[in-house]
């Protein structure tokens, strides 16, 4: 048996959320962990905006459609900006900004899960609405929302979630995404 990290065996993309608040030191160990992920040349390319303004939060949350109302009751949310131009852009379409700012929002899971809290990034909301809400300019690229909370009760879930909350982890097996010493995968081939 491999040995992981008790953090990164234990964190799920939990939904069961409860609305009661998050302490401001705790959100800013989390923003701590984040921000002491590596990035190409230490770019940092990553901009985080908390909300945590209950009228704000109502804003963010208006951006979210039907399938993420499991982040309803959040009482945080971490909007993850950042610019192409903010990080290295190297040959080979290898734009840095996405990657350095998923490594902070890594680093930031973990932290929160060994505090035992909830951090979920989505991809889905409408951005354009988000970044009107808050401000942020046309230019950023607003990469994911982290749906920040205490874990709450499972059954406010619909089936589905309840079902994936109580599961266990679905991964691929490793051999699939793990080849030694040559390129060796079964992808379909690109489009
Ligand atoms: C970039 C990204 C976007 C995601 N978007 C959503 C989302 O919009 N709604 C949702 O419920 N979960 C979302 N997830 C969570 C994934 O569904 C989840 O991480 C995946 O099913 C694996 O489950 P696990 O994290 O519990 O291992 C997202 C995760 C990532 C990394």
């Amino acid at each position: 048996m491999t040995i992981v990290v008790s953090a990164i065996e234990g964190r799920r993309a939990r939904r069961a959320l409860s609305s009661e608040p998050i302490a401001r030191e705790d959100i800013e160990s989390l923003l701590a962990a984040a921000h002491l992920a590596p990035s190409c040349n230490n770019s940092q390319p990553w901009r985080f905006v908390v909300v945590e303004e209950p009228t704000m939060l109502d804003k963010v949350k208006e951006a979210l459609p039907g399938g993420n109302y499991w982040a309803k009751p959040a009482p945080v949310i971490l909007a993850v900006a950042s610019r192409r131009d903010l990080d290295c852009t190297l040959s080979d379409s290898r734009d840095y900004f996405l990657f350095g700012c998923g490594m902070a929002v890594g680093n930031l899971m973990i932290q929160a899960t060994s505090m035992g809290l909830i951090a979920h990034p989505i991809g889905g909301y409408k951005p354009e609405i988000v970044k009107a809400a808050l401000g942020i300019p046309e230019a950023y690229v607003l990469i994911t929302l982290v749906i920040v909370g205490h874990p709450g009760d499972a059954t406010q879930l619909s089936d589905k979630h309840r079902a994936i909350e109580l599961g266990s982890r679905d991964r691929r097996p490793l051999d699939k995404v793990v080849s030694w010493n040559r390129f060796a995968f079964e992808d379909p081939p690109a489009p």
